[in-house]
C-alpha cells in the first residue's frame, strides 16, 4: 500500500493577512492531524483532496467568553421582563435550583456542536460555583474532556453569587479549582460592599498563584460610574507581574467613567498589561436599562483599548437563557455587533474586529502551540464563503469546511436564492 505524504490537501486556498490586503493562493497538506505544509501547488496527491477555489482560509473563531451551563434555557421558569443583569441572576438562581449532570451535558453539548458548525473550535465558558452540589461543573469538566478531540474547552470557576455572600461560596471557588478548572473567575461589583470587592480579587489573585491558573474575571459589570474595581484588577496585575495571565471582562463601566479617570486608569491598564474581552450582544441588551434618554451603549472603552495597545477580543457571553433570550453562537454575529457599537466601521477597524473573534481571543486563553495556520501546528482552520474578513462580517455566513485537528468535522452548502418569478414578472 502506497504511504501518501499528505492524508489531506486544500487545494487553491486564499490567505490574506489582517494589516494589508496582501493575498496568497496556496495549497495546504495534512499529515496526522498538522500541517505539513503550505505551498502554491503542491505536486503530490493525497487520498482526499478539497479545491477550495479560491475561497478564504482563516484560523477558527474563538470564543472567549460564554456560560456553557445556563444555555439554552430562555423562559425557564420565566422569562426576564426587566431585561437587567439582576432579573437575570435572581431567574438563574431558580434554574440552578432544577440541575440535573443530563441537563446541563445535553444543552452544553448540542451548544458546542452549533459552535462548530459555525467555526469555532476553542471555547472558554464560565461555570457557577456557587451552586453548593457544583453539578455544571461536575458536568462541564466532563465534558472538556469528551470533546478535546474536535473542541478545545476552558472552564472559568465563576462565583456567580459573589464569594463572600454566602458562607459556602469562598470554599465552593476553592474546590472547583481543586476539581480541575482551568481559571478563576469573580464578580467584585455584586459583592456586598466595595471592601468585600476588593477583598475578592485579592483572593482570586491568591488562588491563581496557589493552583497555577488563569484569571478571568467579571468586572464592574454595571452602568454605575462609581463601579471602580478595575483599577483594583490593573494594581493586583501590576503587583503580581501576571498580566497577560489576568482578563477583566465586561468592564461596562468604564464606559461611564468621566474622561480624565479613564485617561488616567488607561495608562494603568497598559502598565498592567492585562485583557480585556467585550461583549457587544449582551451588554447592549442589559445595559442603559435605567437610563431614560440618551440611553448608554453599556460597553466598555473598546476602541480605546485596542488604540492604546492592549489585547481585546469579544465574546457571545449568553445564548437563550436568562439574560439574553436570542442568540446562535456565531462569533460574526458577535463582531458584527461590536463593529456597530464601538464605532469601529474604518476598514482596518473592522479587520481588527475579526481578530477579536480569531486571534485576539487566542492570545487571551493562551493558544500558543495549538492556534494559527503555520507548518507545524495542529490543522484546525475553517473555509469561508467570503473575499475577505471584511465580507466574512458583512454577510455571517456558515464556513463551507471546518477543520479540527486534521479531520473536517462539519460542512455546510450554502443557500440559494431562485428568482424565477420576479423574472416572470418583470420580463
Ligand atoms: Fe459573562
Amino acid at each position: 500500500m502506497t504511504e501518501h505524504t499528505y492524508d489531506l490537501i486544500l487545494r487553491r486556498g486564499k490567505l490574506l493577512s489582517f494589516d494589508t490586503d496582501k493575498r496568497k493562493i496556496l495549497d495546504i497538506g495534512i499529515k496526522n492531524g498538522q500541517i505539513t505544509a503550505i505551498k502554491p501547488n503542491l505536486n503530490q496527491s493525497a487520498p482526499q483532496e478539497i479545491d477550495l477555489e479560491e475561497k478564504l482560509i482563516s484560523p477558527p473563531f474563538v470564543e472567549s467568553h460564554i456560560h456553557l451551563d445556563s444555555v439554552l434555557t430562555a423562559g425557564e421558569p420565566r422569562w426576564n421582563q426587566s431585561g437587567t443583569l439582576f432579573e437575570g441572576i435572581q431567574i438563574w438562581g431558580d434554574r440552578k435550583k432544577t440541575l440535573s449532570l443530563e441537563d446541563v451535558t445535553n444543552r452544553a453539548l448540542n451548544m458546542l456542536k452549533e459552535q462548530a458548525a459555525q467555526g469555532i473550535l476553542f471555547v472558554r465558558t464560565h461555570v457557577d460555583v456557587s451552586e453548593p452540589q457544583l453539578i455544571a461543573l461536575k458536568a462541564l469538566l466532563e465534558l472538556r474532556d469528551r470533546v478535546k478531540n474536535w473542541m478545545t474547552l476552558q472552564v472559568v470557576a465563576f462565583p456567580q453569587d459573589g464569594i463572600y455572600s454566602h458562607s459556602q461560596n469562598k470554599t465552593l471557588l476553592e474546590t472547583a479549582l481543586e476539581m480541575g478548572a482551568d481559571a478563576v473567575g469573580g464578580i467584585p461589583h455584586y459583592e456586598l460592599t466595595r471592601e468585600d470587592g476588593v477583598r475578592s480579587i485579592k483572593r482570586i489573585f491568591e488562588l491563581a498563584e496557589k493552583y497555577n491558573r488563569l484569571i478571568d474575571i467579571h468586572c464592574d459589570e454595571i452602568d454605575d460610574e462609581q463601579s471602580r474595581f478595575l483599577e483594583v484588577v490593573a494594581a493586583a496585575a501590576i503587583h503580581t507581574q501576571i498580566g497577560s495571565r489576568v482578563t477583566a471582562s465586561h468592564t461596562t463601566a468604564f464606559g461611564s467613567y468621566n474622561n480624565a479617570y479613564a485617561f488616567k486608569l488607561m495608562g494603568f491598564l497598559q502598565r498592567a498589561q492585562i485583557n480585556f474581552i467585550a461583549n457587544p450582544l449582551i451588554n447592549i441588551t442589559l445595559q442603559g436599562r435605567a437610563d431614560s434618554y440618551p440611553k448608554r451603549r453599556g460597553v466598555t472603552r473598546v476602541k480605546e483599548l485596542w488604540q492604546n495597545g492592549l489585547n481585546v477580543s469579544f465574546g457571545h457571553d449568553c445564548v437563550q437563557d436568562p439574560w439574553y433570550s436570542l442568540g446562535t453562537g456565531n462569533m460574526l454575529d458577535v463582531a458584527h455587533m461590536g463593529v456597530h457599537i464601538c464605532h469601529m466601521t474604518g476598514r482596518e477597524e473592522v479587520n481588527t474586529c475579526y481578530q477579536m473573534v480569531t486571534t485576539n481571543a487566542a492570545k487571551t486563553l493562551h493558544l500558543e502551540e495549538k492556534y494559527g495556520i503555520e507548518v507545524g501546528k495542529p490543522a484546525s482552520l475553517i473555509v469561508l464563503d467570503a473575499k475577505d474578513y471584511y465580507d466574512a462580517i458583512r454577510t455571517r455566513n456558515k464556513p463551507r469546511y471546518v477543520i479540527s485537528q486534521g479531520k473536517i468535522i462539519a460542512s455546510t452548502t450554502p443557500e440559494s436564492t431562485n428568482f424565477s418569478l420576479i423574472t416572470a414578472v418583470f420580463r
